[in-house]
């Protein structure tokens, strides 16, 4: 594997910040086309130090150098209740290559790999969904290439998203997985 992923730390708001403002990342985040950043009114540094086993981030890293960062959540247990009423046993997963160079080089699907084998490490996960705007054809494709399929159009605030979902069973048999046991140690 070229990507590495570890915990975000406070050395990487900058980079999360100038991330945040990256017009590719902005486009895939939001509708509105006045927003100026991705993750409106996200203070990385508060997001960083409130860091949890239910809402975390990670960044990845290729030679060491952060091309990206996901975030990792428990949806039901996490406290802002993001998804609303969502049953147990999920994670939610979101992912941003921030650097525009390192886009559509395959990274993008190591850092899912990883993250997905590492959620399903977990034998109480039953399936993981994500919720790319519904606009966002391009990254479709892309979850739908990992086995992610699409189960319904839903409004998060003014963000118009098609909610897809990953089960566990698909992920099994599944020929992108990761290459075999034994098992890595947790990301987290
Ligand atoms: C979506 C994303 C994580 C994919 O990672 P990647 O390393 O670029 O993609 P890979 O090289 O592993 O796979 C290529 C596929 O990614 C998708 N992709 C590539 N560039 C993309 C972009 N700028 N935006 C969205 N999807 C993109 C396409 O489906 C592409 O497949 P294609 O050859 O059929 O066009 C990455 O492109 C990205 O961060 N895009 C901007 C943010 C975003 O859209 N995040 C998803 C929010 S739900």
């Amino acid at each position: 594997m070229r990507v590495r992923l570890r915990p975000a730390e406070l050395g990487d708001v900058a980079l999360l910040e100038k991330w945040d403002r990256a017009p590719h990342v902005i486009a895939c985040a939001t509708d509105n086309p006045d927003a100026t950043t991705a993750f409106e009114d996200t203070d990385w540094a508060e997001e960083i130090t409130a860091a949890s086993s239910v809402s975390y981030y990670l960044i990845a890293e290729v030679d060491a150098r952060p091309i990206g960062a996901m975030q990792v959540i428990d949806p039901q247990a996490e406290p802002t209740h993001y998804w609303g009423d969502v049953a147990p046993n999920l994670r939610a997963l979101d992912i941003w290559i921030g650097e525009p160079d390192m886009l559509a080089r395959g990274y993008g699907t190591e850092m899912m790999t990883q993250a997905i084998d590492d959620a399903f490490a977990d034998p109480a996960v039953e399936a993981i969904i994500i919720d790319p705007l519904a606009s966002n054809t391009d990254a479709h494709r892309f979850y739908a290439r990992l086995g992610f399929r699409p189960v319904g159009r839903r409004m998060f605030g003014d963000d118009d998203c098609l909610v897809h979902r990953l089960n566990r069973i698909t992920w099994l048999n599944s020929s992108v997985q990761m290459a075999a046991p034994p098992r890595r140690p947790r990301i987290v």
